[in-house]
């Protein structure tokens, strides 16, 4: 099926919970990695559908905070898929920015190397940024931010009154970012796992029971043309952003 998109109204920024590999894998009677080997195919072809759409900032949760928690052998998949799965040429064909999110001094020192190298390699792109959330949580986030404005108040650079909510999106990670636009979730849960809390404020939320290795082109089209039917009111009313729209 196609999806009717409004080229004027592609959102700035998509951000997406690629959820349900596991399970995926699992319904095949495939073990777990299978779904992240899977889920890594797509990932790499959203990219490229979003670029083409021309949404600018795309941002994939890749390995939360939490997933540390997991069992070691996963993340060591995982973790690898990510640095092999990392094609520096398909950025430069795609004019693709390649930026990650997160804990990075805590990753391993072949991924912290490699998502290195990607970045330097495509700092100068000015197509979509592809933002990758790896040991990343908001909440970490959030803590990390209010941690260096404490630092900047005790050594005499900050007053109370400059904390503003410019000033504390600033001070995130997230700061070459605008806040996302639509957030997906694939998977079936409904829930936000730690992801962009501060930035999803106004984010546009779509949830779909298809697993990510599941969700293909036409699905991202799908959740686009769902999100280009919502009216976004920020606490108006319908009668007065209909007004200002004329
Ligand atoms: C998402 O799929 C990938 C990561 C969280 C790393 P899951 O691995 O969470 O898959 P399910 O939710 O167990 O199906
Ligand atoms: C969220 O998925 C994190 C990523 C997609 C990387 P999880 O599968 O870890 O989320 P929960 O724990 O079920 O909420
Ligand atoms: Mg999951």
């Amino acid at each position: 099926m196609e999806y009717e998109l409004n080229r004027d109204q592609i959102p700035a920024h998509v951000a997406i919970i690629m959820d349900g590999n596991g399970r995926w894998a699992k319904a095949k009677g495939l073990p777990r990695s299978a779904g992240h080997v899977e889920g890594t195919e797509r990932a790499k072809q959203i990219t490229e559908e979003a670029t083409r759409l021309g949404v600018k900032f795309l941002t994939l949760y890749t390995f939360s905070t939490e997933n540390w928690n997991r069992p070691d052998a996963e993340i060591g998949t995982i973790f690898d898929l990510l640095v092999t799965g990392l094609e520096d040429e398909v950025f430069m064909k795609n004019n693709v920015r390649f930026r990650v999110i997160g804990d990075f001094a805590r990753l391993p020192k072949s991924v912290q190397k490699r998502t290195q190298e990607c970045m330097d390699k495509t700092a100068g792109n000015t197509g979509t940024t592809m933002v990758v959330a790896i040991s990343y949580s908001s909440r970490w986030e959030l803590t990390q931010a209010m941690q260096k404005m404490a630092r900047q108040a005790a050594e005499g650079q900050l007053k109370p009154e400059d904390i503003t909510e410019e000033y504390i999106s600033s001070q995130l990670q997230t700061s070459f970012m605008p806040d996302p636009d639509l957030l997906i979730r694939t998977g079936g849960e409904y829930r936000i796992s730690n992801y962009l809390l501060w930035q999803c404020a106004y984010t546009e939320f779509y949830y779909c029971d298809t697993y990510w290795p599941d969700f293909h082109e036409e699905d991202l089209r799908k959740a686009i043309a769902d999100f280009q039917h919502r009216q976004r009111r920020y606490g108006k009313t319908g009668e007065q952003v209909e007004k200002n729209e004329n």
